[in-house]
């Protein structure tokens, strides 16, 4: 690979598995292909054309949906490769600049190329002023990712000129548009919450410095940025920044295979990121923290947490790949207890953190299903410490994600296989039958009484 050369999606046939039916005696050998690190994957494309089965996976808990070369995690070992860098390194080492560059571009920046990259997405930081006033139609009381999803989604309405995804001068275009708009975005968002006015973004600080000084300054006073926030933010962003194919990044390259434009399918990505068993759990786990309130509560809430009758989780616990550790919940750990030494912040919340760790770590049901703190169990502290209310904290994980999205949408348009995502079902339903008169109908007798419908029972 020449640098800066998107790596290449190739796989070579390795091995062959069969798939046999032993009612029918049917039998299919299916490619096997090898990964350059990890699981090699059966490939299944030519199953269904030859055995006229579907094969069955709910959540993709088997599944490879695409080749991709960006972001490698081995659950067991508990790592995290951004293009074959590890996390740890990249977190204690990189700026979150560079970091995009890498994801984006498949290696790290030289110094001239990291300057002409900051440079170009410091061109990008600005809104057009007429999506300023799109701020408006929100209640202030919007939650910022309502507000996140509206205004990246309505950039399609302002930046036509980016949106023709056949044109790689408009496909880059717009990806660096939204990794620099971002921050101005959820900034703004924050900003109308407050009732303040909207800063401009300032192109002499970096990428953090800039979130921070258009959340918090005031134009009454001059703005200091705080260079330990700035960092711990930093490093905040980079750890978020990919993750290969987790829910978002699945939705994004979903959306994208419909042909559908950048910015929608970004909007799409942070819809899904909202949820709180993906980047909604930061937000979770500092309301949970709030509820279980003191020490003495804890063995209550693990209970809670173990109990099957009730829908309660332990919030930023456990992991669908990692199953030993996340290695981004070890770096956020020391970050919060740098940050909060360094500000000499006591917040309660981190003892009750740190033990709520222990003792879950220490439970049989956690031990058994290898349920472990995951990047976000410390991430709320940090950004409770730096000022951010509890509401804002999946819109920052949002601003860190979107290289991510972007990567791997990019990496999906110019992938030879890339076809339209469409799974298939196994069909339990009605099989056919006629329709009748309405008078004719017996059936339900529940009337307007749709509530069982919409009950938890299936
Ligand atoms: N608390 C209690 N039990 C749990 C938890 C938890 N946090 N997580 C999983 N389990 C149990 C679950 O009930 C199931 O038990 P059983 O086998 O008896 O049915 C078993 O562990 C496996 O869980 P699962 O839901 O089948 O696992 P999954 O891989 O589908 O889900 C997860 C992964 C992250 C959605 C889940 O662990 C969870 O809901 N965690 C809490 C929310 C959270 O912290 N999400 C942030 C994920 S990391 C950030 C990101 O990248 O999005």
């Amino acid at each position: 690979m020449t640098k800066n050369d998107t790596p290449k999606l190739e796989s070579k046939v390795v091995d062959a598995a069969t798939i046999d039916r032993k009612k029918t005696k049917g039998q299919w050998e299916m490619d096997v292909r090898a990964a350059s690190v990890g699981p090699d994957v059966v490939d299944i494309r030519k199953f269904y054309g030859q055995s006229k089965m579907f094969t069955y996976d709910p959540g993709f808990t088997s599944t490879a949906s695409c080749t991709s070369a960006i972001t490698y995690i081995d659950g067991g070992k508990g790592e995290l490769l951004y293009r074959g860098y590890p996390i740890e390194q990249l977190a204690e080492k990189s700026d979150y600049m560079e970091t995009c560059y890498l994801l984006l571009y498949g290696d790290l920046p030289n110094k001239e190329s990291k300057q002409a990259f900051i440079s170009e997405i410091n061109s990008h930081t600005m809104l057009h002023e007429q999506l300023s006033t799109f701020y408006r139609g929100f209640m202030r009381s919007a939650h910022p990712m309502a507000i996140m999803v509206g205004v990246v989604g309505a950039l399609s309405a302002f930046y036509h000129d980016s949106t023709d995804i056949n044109d790689p001068a408009q496909r880059q275009l717009a990806a660096h548009r939204m990794i620099a708009k971002m921050p101005t975005i959820a900034a703004y968002a924050y900003r109308y919450s407050l009732g303040l006015p909207f800063p401009q973004p300032q192109n002499d600080l970096s990428y953090s410095e800039n979130l921070m000084q258009m959340m918090f300054s005031v134009p009454t006073e001059d703005y200091e940025i705080n260079p330990v926030i700035a960092k711990a933010i930093d490093r905040f962003l980079i750890l978020h920044a990919d993750h290969e194919q987790n829910a978002s990044t699945s939705t994004v390259r979903l959306a994208g295979s419909s042909g559908a434009n950048p910015f929608a399918c970004i909007s799409s990505g942070i819809t899904s990121l909202w949820g709180p068993a993906h980047g909604g759990a930061n937000e979770a786990v500092l309301k949970m923290l709030d509820e279980i309130g003191d020490k003495k509560n804890i063995g209550k809430y693990v209970d809670k947490a173990k109990d099957k009758s009730d829908n309660f989780r332990l919030m930023g616990f456990g992991h669908r790949v990692y199953k030993n550790f996340d290695p981004r919940a070890q770096v956020m750990r020391d970050s919060a207890h740098e940050i909060l030494e360094s500000l000499g912040v006591n917040d309660p919340r981190m003892e009750l953190a740190m033990e709520l760790e222990q003792i879950a770590l220490k439970d049989p049901y956690f031990i058994e299903k290898n349920l472990y703190p995951n990047v976000d169990f410390y991430s709320g502290i940090i950004l409770s410490a730096i000022g951010l209310p509890t509401n804002m904290f999946t819109a920052m994980f949002a601003i860190g994600r979107t290289v991510g999205w972007l990567s791997h949408w990019k990496e999906m348009l110019v992938d030879p296989d890339q076809k339209i995502g469409r799974p298939r079902q196994l069909y339990v339903g009605e099989t056919r039958r006629d329709y009748t008169a309405v008078n004719k109908r017996g059936g339900r007798k529940d009337g307007a009484s749709w509530s069982r419908f919409w009950s938890n029972k299936r």
